[in-house]
């Protein structure tokens, strides 16, 4: 048994790498529900050693009927007074935090659908909306409100070092706001078991910022400029990839998976799990269900050589 807990210590302490560490918070209600999480556990430890501590001094001490009026004080105060104070004071404490975290107002508005197994992002502007996919970029010092749903099953979004969890109901709208107050990379992921991928279902959240923010999202709000004649854009649409994905500025339209307009800009591949790069991307196309399992994208097993190495090419220069 004891051997056993021995073994189980460095598998729970290999989760905590800083990127999806909610005890080095990196958001503003992060860092509130880090600060409860304290207060509970050193408090719960106090009160622990104080109850343990008076069951040993009863135990040990003779009975004394003399004491019987100052144990029935004691036994109200400490029993009764005492609890019904600090649970209601945590309670309270606990309601202003969610309402906080809850908000249904922000410096930005960002919609996020949770699929089976990745995340459709639309940023909503004065503009119009700009879709993007699998990485969230945000403002640091800025409020985001986070308007979420989903497609087909419940999912849970959750960037552990920003704040969170909140589930993402089909057929309805759950926000959650989120204030980064330090740049970096603070990796996001899918925190309720939806099917098959549910472990892959990551995306990169990353901080930045206000100026380095705005340039990154008026890139994303441009369609993709490309060559009339590109020979990887021709054979993307010869193999079907636009009908499910969508390229804005082209005829491929397609609603079912994330939008690849400016696919090469993003860190990560998969959904938050491959590095971006020429051979992953390969990979990608050629051996889908190894690289990822379950997810609705055939892999083309055919498509090798030139034509390939062309596709790939055009799906990098997507940037
Ligand atoms: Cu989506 Cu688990």
């Amino acid at each position: 048994m004891r051997r056993g807990i021995l073994l189980i210590i460095p598998a729970l302490l290999a989760g905590c790498d800083g990127r999806h560490n909610w005890l080095a918070s990196a958001g503003a209600e992060a860092q509130r529900v880090e600060d409860l999480f304290w207060v509970l556990l050193l408090g719960a430890a106090a009160i622990w050693s104080l109850v343990i501590g008076a069951a040993v001094y009863a135990h040990r001490r003779q009975v004394d009927p003399s004491l019987e009026t100052q144990a029935r004080r004691f036994i109200l105060w400490g029993g009764a007074v005492f609890p019904t104070v600090v649970v209601g004071a945590l309670l309270v404490w606990g309601l202003v935090i969610l309402r906080d975290i809850t908000a249904d107002e922000g410096d930005l508005t960002v919609r996020v659908d949770g699929e089976r197994w990745w995340w459709r992002v639309i940023y909503e502007t004065p503009e119009g909306d700009v879709i993007t996919a699998n990485e969230i970029r945000l403002p640091v010092d800025r409020t985001a409100l986070f308007r979420l749903t989903a497609d087909d099953v419940i999912h849970s979004f959750w960037v552990p070092a920003l704040g969170g969890k909140m589930d993402m109901i089909p057929g309805r709208e759950t926000t959650l706001a989120l204030t980064p107050i330090q740049t970096g990379n603070w990796g996001g992921l899918c925190a309720e078991y939806c099917g098959g991928a549910h472990a892959l279902m990551r995306f990169d959240a990353i901080v930045m910022e206000q100026e380095a923010f705005d340039t990154w999202l008026a890139a994303q709000a441009v369609p993709a400029q490309i060559a009339d004649d590109d020979r990887g854009f021709e054979i993307f649409q010869e193999e079907g990839c636009g009908a499910c994905h969508t390229i804005r500025g082209t005829d491929a339209q397609g609603p079912v998976g994330p939008d690849l307009t400016h696919l090469a800009a993003r860190e990560k591949l998969g959904a938050g799990i491959y590095d971006m790069t020429p051979e992953t991307m390969a990979r990608w196309v050629t051996d889908t269900h190894e690289m990822k399992p379950d997810i609705d994208m055939p892999p083309y097993p055919d498509l090798q050589g030139d034509r390939l190495d062309r596709l790939v090419a055009f799906l990098m220069s997507l940037d």
